[in-house]
């Protein structure tokens, strides 16, 4: 039986935007937030604290997340690579922390180096002492397994690199683990095999999919996680994103495809589709390009038809 509800975690803003070439003025990121939240998204991931050399589209993190209206009920999180990026989030006091932050290695030793310039195992050790600290400081920690279905500079990655990297985040008490596939090669079968080694470690409501679509399995995957009972899935809305550090990786699933599935298997997600249209169609406009997302493109087809 496939779970009644699915929580969705919109990354549009961060890993949506990370990969912008053109400035994106954080006036529309905050914009961007409260309209999510308005379409009815519970989890958010607004920025990350990594180093703006590294990415550039990130640097007013501090700004955006100054700039939020916080609506009662949703949860904030960040990325943080380090312990310089967890106390720059918690710098600026109750107005501008986060709820959650996530910390992001890789089930490949290659990506680690080029993504956080530092192998698998350096990751954790810099991790370790970021999740005792935000675990002091009352934030829930989520870990982010890049390339477990795949690597651009490595090739095939097994489900055993994948597990290696869970049974380590587990160690050093990370709260949470995504499996994520960063360059969109993963197929519904090797999906369910890197999620149950997954879930050898971590209960079903601790475990999460983040699939980019790049080719276009990502909604097949999605299915296959829901078969195995997992209920908490990354999208962003437009279908934006990408990572600087995975080149020729496109965009995130988008939410709306997402919700549009969900919403067809009878699956509770508490978002307002027309809404969360509206959400991609302003960030669209704002980028200059329609958003990817084919169910975002078909409502608004049929409602250009309707006027
Ligand atoms: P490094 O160069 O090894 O770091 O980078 P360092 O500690 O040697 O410091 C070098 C400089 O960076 C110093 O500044 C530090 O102060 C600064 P300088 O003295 O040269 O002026 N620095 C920082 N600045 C701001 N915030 C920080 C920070 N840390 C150091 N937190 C580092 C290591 C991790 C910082 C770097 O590699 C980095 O920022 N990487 C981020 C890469 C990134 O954001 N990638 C995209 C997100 S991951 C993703 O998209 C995948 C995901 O979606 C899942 C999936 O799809 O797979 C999550
Ligand atoms: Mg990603």
């Amino acid at each position: 039986m496939l779970p009644s509800q699915v929580t969705i975690v919109e990354v549009g803003p961060r890993d949506g935007l990370q990969n912008e070439k053109q400035p994106v003025d954080t006036a529309h990121k905050v914009e961007l937030v409260h309209r999510l939240q308005a379409a009815g998204l519970r989890e958010i991931e607004v920025t990350s604290y990594v180093s703006p050399k590294w990415v550039p589209q990130m640097a007013d993190n501090a700004q955006v997340m100054a700039g939020i209206r916080r609506a009662g009920g949703v949860r904030y999180s960040v990325l943080v690579p380090n312990l310089k990026g967890l106390e720059a989030a918690l710098a600026g006091g109750p107005a501008t922390r986060p709820d959650e932050v996530v910390v992001f290695g890789a089930a490949s030793e290659a990506f680690s180096r080029r993504n956080i310039n530092c192998g698998i195992d350096e990751s954790i050790e810099r991790f370790a002492p970021v999740v005792a600290a935000a675990h002091e400081a009352g934030l829930k920690v989520r870990g982010a397994i890049s390339c477990a279905l795949g690597c651009p500079y490595q090739g095939e990655v097994s489900a055993e690199a994948v597990e290696h990297v869970v049974r380590l985040m587990k160690g050093i008490g990370v709260d949470h683990v995504g499996v994520a596939d960063t360059i969109g090669v993963g197929t519904p079968r090797k999906v369910q095999a890197a999620m149950e080694r997954a879930l050898e470690h971590y209960p079903l409501g601790e475990v999460s999919g983040h699939f980019h679509d790049t080719y276009g399995q990502a909604l097949a995957n999605i299915y296959a996680c829901l078969e195995l009972g997992v209920h908490h899935f990354d999208a962003s809305v437009a279908g934006l994103g990408g990572c600087p550090y995975a080149k020729g990786a496109t965009g995130n699933v988008a939410t709306e495809d997402v919700v549009f599935m969900l919403n067809g298997l009878g699956i509770a997600t508490g978002i307002d589709l027309d809404a969360l249209v509206d959400a991609g169609a302003f960030i669209g406009d704002v980028l200059g390009r329609p958003p990817v997302s084919r169910v975002a493109r078909a409502v608004l087809a049929k409602r250009a038809a309707a006027q």
